[in-house]
């Protein structure tokens, strides 16, 4: 959507994953003070994102959605000004249909009075989901109602479609939201994020600055090892996914705080080559993903789905650097920096990946226009 966001996928944070339908402005304070205080919003995290049972049941007399008055004691609008106080920006949800998934009032055919609303509270961030009654319309022009009625408050507000991937999105996401939800919900183990990876490797062509695909928010910390966490980060980083944190925040380990805080993969994440990363290889339980970064370096991601350690290898002419007797590389996760004449290969843990910045062999910067540049004004 050009409505100016998204040139650059969002960071930011969502309680689903950990809190459900407790959520409450006690844990929305909290959690935009620890994004600061944990170094999160110096590498880029920006959104403290709201999700469902926000509201009371029903609307006011006049026809408003209503904020709950035991979970929101000081109202949304005085969460906005605490939120932006920080530096940061707050995420409201609703769904295209009658109800939300967890049966709050939702917006569809009340668009433009709870975009005003949203925008009147300081909003700047809307997930729209896809429950409730859709009344007979098709995806398309229930999600095109209400990117009409948030372009039409004059804010800035970022639209993160979710409607789970169906009626295929990704082919008319673009110029209706800034982000779109391309599968079912993730949950906190391996299979589940391993299932929704799958899902991803067709549709590498569709993310672009503007538009991204979504494979749901992280699970980082929430159910997963720290073996694991790191795998996820690093594939959801080259996908150009969406990088919202799903985890208490304020009771995060050492280790969760260094894989949500690993500027190097944010940085790939943040950096458009032109080319959302993709799935070079499939070899079984092992897989080798790359994405091509603006600067001409590949960023590669080795990928073991085996319970135990394995080692995984491929070649600098094989992700797309041009021949040469000697590349960089970059270990994105220990930092080590090397030479090689063409190998790229590490020994993988299970249920691991190693990820690495790999240039050299002559190959010049992407041709890529600046329509298409990520600007990073939105991180
Ligand atoms: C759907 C969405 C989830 C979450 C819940 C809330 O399942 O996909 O991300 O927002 O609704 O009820």
């Amino acid at each position: 959507l050009e409505n100016g966001l998204g040139r650059t996928p969002q960071l930011g944070w969502n309680d689903w994953n950990s809190f459900g339908c407790n959520v409450n402005e006690t844990l929305v304070r909290q959690t935009a003070d620890v994004m600061v205080s944990s170094g999160m919003a110096a590498a880029g995290y920006q959104y403290v994102n709201i999700d469902d049972c926000w509201s009371t049941r029903q609307r006011d007399s006049a026809g408003n959605l209503v904020a709950d008055p035991v979970k929101f004691p000081s109202g949304i609008k005085a969460l906005a000004d605490y939120v932006h106080g920080k530096g940061l920006k707050l995420g409201i949800y609703s769904s295209a249909g009658t109800t939300t998934c967890a049966g709050y009032p939702a917006s569809l055919g009340y668009e433009q009075r709870d975009a005003n609303l949203w925008a009147s509270w300081g909003i700047d961030y809307l997930k729209y989901d896809n429950c409730g009654d859709h009344q007979g319309r098709n995806g398309q022009q229930r999600y095109s109602a209400m990117r009409d009625a948030l372009l039409a408050t004059g804010r800035p507000i970022f639209y993160s479609l979710c409607n789970w991937g169906q009626e295929s999105v990704w082919t008319w996401g673009a110029p209706v939201g800034n982000s779109w939800r391309t599968t079912g919900d993730i949950a906190g183990n391996w299979n589940s994020v391993m299932g929704i990876l799958d899902a991803q490797a067709a549709l590498t062509a569709y993310g672009k600055p503007g538009g991204w695909n979504d494979p749901d928010m992280l699970e980082v910390g929430n159910g997963l090892t720290d073996t694991e966490s790191r795998a996820h980060f690093s594939l959801w980083a080259l996908l150009n996914a969406p990088l919202i944190a799903g985890n208490d925040l304020r009771g995060m380990s050492a280790t969760t705080r260094s894989i949500l805080t690993n500027t190097d993969v944010i940085g790939v994440n943040q950096d458009w080559g032109g080319r959302q990363g993709y799935r070079l290889r499939d070899d079984g339980n092992t897989e080798v993903w790359v994405k091509p970064m603006a600067n001409g370096a590949r960023a590669v991601v080795l990928l073991n789905r085996n319970s135990g350690s394995t080692t995984i290898s491929t070649t600098a002419t094989q992700v797309g650097l041009g021949s040469g007797t000697s590349y960089s590389v970059k270990d994105l996760w220990s930092k080590a920096t090397s030479t090689t004449t063409g190998t790229i290969s590490a020994s993988v843990p299970g249920h691991g990946a190693a990820m690495f910045l790999v240039s050299g062999g002559g190959t010049p910067p992407l041709e890529v226009t600046s329509a298409l540049r990520g600007t990073g004004s939105n991180r």
